[in-house]
């Protein structure tokens, strides 16, 4: 199966719409008219007054953030600012709202779209904080992640494999409900954009009691929990990486476990070893990274790296209209 092939085929269907605050950066433009021609989206391109060249053919809104329209959300963004720092005073919110990536959560919040992508401009931390600020966590599950989805080159030794590797972005330090929360969420996200049964693995340096320390009981303690909250999945750990991924290891590792060498969703016990580890397969394993991709937000929202490319932003832009 050749994954971004089938996600355009689903996405073209599904036709959500998705917002991109960043209309100024060339890469953006660039994603969108693919996005475009490829009919795999709607778009919203957001526009904060000084791009005012930006004309796109086909392209549903663009949206000028003007003080009547961003004044629609003003008393709604106030509140919820007002929540979290009691000393905010109205001017200042009503001058954060016209900042385009806060008007655009204000937007997904008020479901003007079902998706949103930044990160080209904004850092990391500015997409997560509106984010989780202003559109909030899902549900079901209270910690917001991310993960990162490997596909291999044709001819590569690891040939159509798929897996999806957690957490390499947001939480630096998970504890075990943490952990549990990540894994559930990665779990869903990597059956609905690959269709395949996810059989997750909790990575170790220790393989069901092989080693002893302190640092385990947080990765057995998570283990526990989803299996608990999640009876029917396919879950396992602690497990080394060689016993989640080569079956004859695995064999003599772990000969009774549910993952025989075949996991495809890892599970790390924090953001030092999953950001590393995500490194390492892409540079030395040759492995083609999709991410970080955001999950937990209550509506997807999704963040880039300063340094993506065109081509980057128009996975992600499939990836989104997918979960
Ligand atoms: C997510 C992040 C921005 C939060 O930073 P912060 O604003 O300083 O976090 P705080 O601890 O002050 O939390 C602020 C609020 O967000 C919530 N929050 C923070 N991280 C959260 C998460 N992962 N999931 C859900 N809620 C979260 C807190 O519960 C808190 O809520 P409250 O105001 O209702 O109490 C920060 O952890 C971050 O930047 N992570 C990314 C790490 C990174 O640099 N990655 C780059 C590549 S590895």
């Amino acid at each position: 199966m050749d994954l971004y092939k089938d996600l355009i085929r689903k996405s073209r269907k599904k036709k959500k719409t998705i917002i991109f605050p960043e209309s100024g950066d060339s890469r953006v433009i660039s994603a969108v008219k693919r996005i475009l021609k490829e009919k795999t989206a709607e778009v919203i391109l957001i526009d904060n007054g000084k791009n005012s060249d930006v004309t796109i053919p086909d392209c549903r809104e663009l949206l000028v953030i003007d003080n009547n329209f961003s004044s629609q959300f003003a008393e709604d963004y106030h509140r919820i600012r007002s929540a979290k720092k009691k000393e905010q005073k109205k001017e200042q919110s009503l001058k954060e709202i016209s900042d385009p990536l806060t008007f655009s959560c204000m937007l997904l919040r008020n479901n003007f779209a079902d998706g949103l992508i930044a990160g080209s401009v904004y850092s990391t931390s500015e997409v997560l904080r509106n984010a989780i600020s202003i559109i909030g966590t899902s549900k079901n599950n209270k910690t917001v992640s991310s993960f990162f989805l490997f596909t291999f080159p044709a001819g590569h030794v690891h040939g159509k494999k798929i897996i999806a590797y957690a957490d390499c972005g947001v939480v630096p330090d998970p504890d075990a409900e943490q952990m549990s929360d990540i894994a559930l969420s990665t779990a869903e996200n990597f059956r609905k954009i690959t269709g395949i049964q996810p059989r997750v693995a909790f990575l170790s340096f220790s393989t069901k009691g092989s080693a002893e320390s302190g640092s385990l009981d947080k990765i057995i303690e998570a283990v526990r929990i989803t299996k608990k909250r999640a009876p029917k999945m396919i879950i396992d750990g602690e497990l080394q990486f060689d016993a989640a991924f080569v079956p004859e290891v695995a064999e003599r590792k772990n000969p009774n476990g549910k993952i025989k060498g075949d996991a495809n969703v890892f599970i790390f016990p924090d953001l030092n070893s999953g950001n590393i580890a995500y490194k390492i397969t892409e540079r030395i394993g040759g492995a083609s990274a999709t991410g970080p991709v955001l999950q937990g937000l209550s509506k997807p929202v999704m963040d880039l790296s300063r340094g993506c490319s065109a081509e980057d932003i128009f996975n992600m832009s499939l990836i989104i209209s997918n979960i």
